[in-house]
């Protein structure tokens, strides 16, 4: 990377928040910005704001240099052409063309597998394929986290089938999904890419022998199988019409636009579906488009470098203000930290500076009486993402919508603001950071919106630091160990053979 931008970047003044707020006059005008999600205002907008970070025109300035010199700009075209990005395992990464936005033939296939998905999930649903009332899906990681996400953000309510996400090997995961559905109206949804994942399969075989148990007339006609490996799924005995396959150049934590996002289709129908995709394209094409720090998954990630690397920043924390987007900070963690949680940089050098900080939060105003304390008062500087939306998720009296709020905006205020007090004990110090990011509501097209801007924000974090985010070989070596341990005959650690002795393992 050179150090020099660095070194200049780190010598830049750093003044408070409030000092950037009295320093410049049109500072939120510059940070904060209302991102139409589409060209018809139905489809809402989102109001991104950063102008509560430390980023000032100064810093920007120097971002956009790193930008430039870590060829931003090619890498995001290289992106949406559906080049190879991910150069330790040969592929592109074309989520994008999922939503219609990318290589011309990629998003041509894209489109040809939504069809077909789109015929499964109206055929289901119009009752062609028998009576389903629930869907238990089976993945995990990005097989799992992104359906369950958009499942409990978008039909909590009025769900057109009972969804039920379901990745643990941990029999209590599935146990609890069985209790909850009745076999004689439940469709199994295999989602794995590989369709060789250890605990998905193992949960999809006891699902079917669950249906089997339960005298389910042709229990494997009752499955249907999510993968990039359709030649996996035919060979474990899903028939070839209930396979829904997606591109191999879609990596798992970017799969929920594919067929991975069978749920999410099942439960809301297919219209709401394609609004979802269009949320997200209309996020594609604002970040293929846009330059510089106007460009709001860039300037997202500006801020996150600078907390990262010039404030030192362990941590950033995601609070949603929204009891709908519950697992989003489960979500983005696996999207940040599987992306960028990485040592080496794209050419396998070693990387010169701390890279993904470790994502974290919860849900307001829970996390108040909970871990706020630390926020306001503790000695770690914590980057905080506040999400909410203007338009409650609820019936009940306005009160709730309004002290919701409230309280999401009294964090950013105090932490920015702090207070002084003689009782150390009762000092707020303050300057302490937030961004906000306000939807108009949560709809299929806000959204998938917000997801795509957070995909995106990766992509772009990983660019400034150089680093490849679409591999993830940090997993394996424990999935290795774990199969050793399944084939028995080899040594471990003295601690590890203890532990497995003890529960009669080995
Ligand atoms: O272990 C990590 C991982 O490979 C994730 O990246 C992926 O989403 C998950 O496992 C599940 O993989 P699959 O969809 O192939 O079952």
């Amino acid at each position: 990377m050179g150090d020099t931008l660095w070194d200049e970047l780190g010598k830049l003044e750093k003044p408070t928040l409030s000092q950037l707020f009295e320093a410049d006059a049109q500072r939120l005008d510059k940070l904060s910005t209302r991102f139409e999600v589409g060209e018809d205002e139905s489809a809402g907008s989102i109001v991104f704001d950063w102008s509560k970070t430390h980023l000032d025109d100064a810093h920007i300035a120097a971002f956009e240099q790193l930008a430039a010199k870590m060829d931003f700009a090619g890498r995001r075209a290289a992106l949406f052409g559906g080049e190879i990005v991910n150069p330790t395992e040969g592929r592109a990464a074309e989520h994008t063309a999922q939503r219609g936005v990318g290589k011309e033939e990629s998003v041509a296939l894209a489109a040809d597998y939504h069809h077909r998905m789109a015929a499964i999930v109206e055929a289901i649903l119009r009752g062609a394929m028998g009576e389903v009332k629930h869907v238990i899906h089976i993945g995990i990681g990005g097989s799992a986290l992104g359906p369950a996400l958009a499942v409990d953000a978008l039909a909590r309510e009025g769900a057109l089938v009972d969804v039920h996400v379901v990745s643990n090997i941990d029999g209590c995961a599935l146990e609890a999904a069985f209790k909850a559905c009745d076999p004689a109206t439940t469709m199994i949804a295999v989602a794995s890419k590989t369709f060789t994942t250890i605990e998905t399969m193992t949960n999809a075989h006891s699902a079917l022998e669950w249906l089997k148990e339960n005298e389910v007339e042709d229990p494997y006609g009752r499955v249907v199988a999510l993968t990039a490996s359709p030649e996996k799924a035919i060979e474990w005995g899903v028939d070839e019409t209930r396979i829904l396959p997606f591109s191999e150049s879609v990596g798992g934590r970017y799969s929920l636009w594919s067929s991975i996002g069978f749920p999410v289709a099942m439960a809301l129908g297919w219209p709401d579906f394609a609004e979802f995709l269009a949320g997200a394209a209309a996020m594609d094409e604002h970040f293929r488009d846009t330059d510089g720090a106007a460009n709001l998954p860039l300037r997202a990630a500006f801020a996150d470098q600078y907390y990262t690397r010039l404030r030192g920043c362990q941590t950033r924390a995601v609070f949603a203000y929204d009891e709908r987007l519950d697992l989003l900070p489960d979500y983005l963690q696996q999207l940040e930290m599987e992306s960028n949680g990485k040592s080496v940089k794209a050419d396998g050098t070693p990387v010169d500076g701390p890279t993904a900080p470790i994502t974290w939060g919860g849900v307001g105003t829970d996390a108040q009486h909970a871990v706020f304390q630390l926020l306001h008062q503790g000695t770690n500087l914590v980057p905080v993402d506040f999400i909410a939306s203007i338009a409650p998720g609820h019936d009940l009296d306005d009160e709730h919508h309004r002290i919701l709020l409230s309280n999401c905006f009294a964090q950013g205020a105090a932490l920015m603001a702090g207070k002084a007090s003689e009782d150390p004990a009762r000092a707020y110090p303050g300057d302490r950071p937030s961004a906000t990011i306000l939807l108009d509501e949560i709809s299929p097209a806000t959204f998938g919106a917000l997801i795509a801007f957070h995909e995106h924000r990766t992509f772009a974090n990983a660019v400034l630091m150089g680093i490849n985010p679409f591999d993830q070989f940090g997993v394996e070596l424990g999935k290795q160990i774990a199969n050793q341990i399944a084939q028995g005959g080899v040594r471990f650690d003295p601690s590890t053979e203890a532990l497995l002795a003890t529960c009669g393992i080995i």
